[in-house]
């Protein structure tokens, strides 16, 4: 599932995110990265970087994407790592092995030329990404508290990562509500799977996370019916599961 449907997602993915989002004075621009594999492996989209095909220049800008993970969250990950991971490696070596999981999906937004790589890796600094989401189409169970045990097909949303400048000015919501939700539906209609078998959005935050867990829930999400909770005796779980259901007839 991960990988098999990969070029449907990309598609859609490039459909329903746009090139360029107007951002105050600036325009942020699009950049799609695969991580794809040798059983499938992408043919070519419009200026989408396949990490088979290119993987130097798609691992330097996974790299970027790792520092602002580490802008945003680095202090948590370096407390939670081995709770985590369960290993005692640096949380940076782990998420790095977990970004390039086959299927994964990355939408980043920055002031860079749209396909202009190039010039993005020479500027780095002034044309870092400001902002990711990365997801993959996947299977999981857990989902619904009627039925626990049921298999869903659904989008599991990896990271939304937004740098403080380009926070709490509703980005967030579109970024979700709007694009994510599109591309959901779109990849359940292009893949034919049934309101039966797609679910819609899950991801994982943890529980310190207060801020986005209040984000999260704004936007209607609920916990999952196989989340952590917290125990009577107060001890609260490492994250959360969180879960939006799509199931609206698409455009
Ligand atoms: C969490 C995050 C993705 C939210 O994106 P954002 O662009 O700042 O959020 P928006 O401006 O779109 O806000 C959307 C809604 O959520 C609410 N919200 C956003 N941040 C909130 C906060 N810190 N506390 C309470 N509510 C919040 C807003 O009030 C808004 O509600 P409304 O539209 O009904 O008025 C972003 O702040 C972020 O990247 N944070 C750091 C990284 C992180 O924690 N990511 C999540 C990892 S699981």
């Amino acid at each position: 599932m991960e990988t098999q449907y990969l070029e449907l997602v990309v598609r859609a993915t490039e459909q329903h995110f746009p090139v360029a989002i107007p951002f105050q004075d600036q325009i942020l621009h699009r950049q799609i990265i695969v991580i794809d594999s040798n059983q499938h492996q992408l043919d070519t989209f419009n200026g989408c970087l396949s990490h088979h095909k290119d993987p130097d220049t798609t691992e330097r800008l996974l790299w970027d994407l790792i520092e602002l993970l580490d802008h945003n969250l680095g202090s948590v990950y370096t407390r939670v790592t081995r709770e985590l991971y369960h290993n005692t490696r640096p949380w940076r070596i782990n998420k790095w092995e977990e970004m390039l999981t086959p299927g994964l999906v990355y939408v980043v937004y920055g002031p860079h030329a749209r396909g202009d790589t190039a010039a993005c890796l020479r500027h780095r600094n002034r044309n870092s990404p400001l902002l990711f989401l990365s997801f993959m189409l996947t299977e999981e169970n857990g989902i619904t508290p009627s039925d626990p045990d049921r298999v869903w097909s659904l989008l599991y949303l990896y990271e939304i990562q937004l740098l403080p400048p380009v926070r709490g000015h509703g980005l967030g919501r579109k970024l979700i509500s709007e694009y994510l939700t599109r591309t959901a539906m779109a990849v359940r209609e292009l893949t034919k799977l049934t309101n039966e078998q797609f679910f819609g959005i899950e991801l994982t935050v943890f529980a310190e996370n207060h801020e986005a867990i209040r984000f999260y829930r704004r936007l209607g999400m609920r916990r999952a019916a196989d989340s952590p909770e917290s125990r009577h005796d107060d001890v609260i779980p490492l994250y959360y599961l969180y879960v939006m259901r799509i199931d609206n007839v698409t455009t």
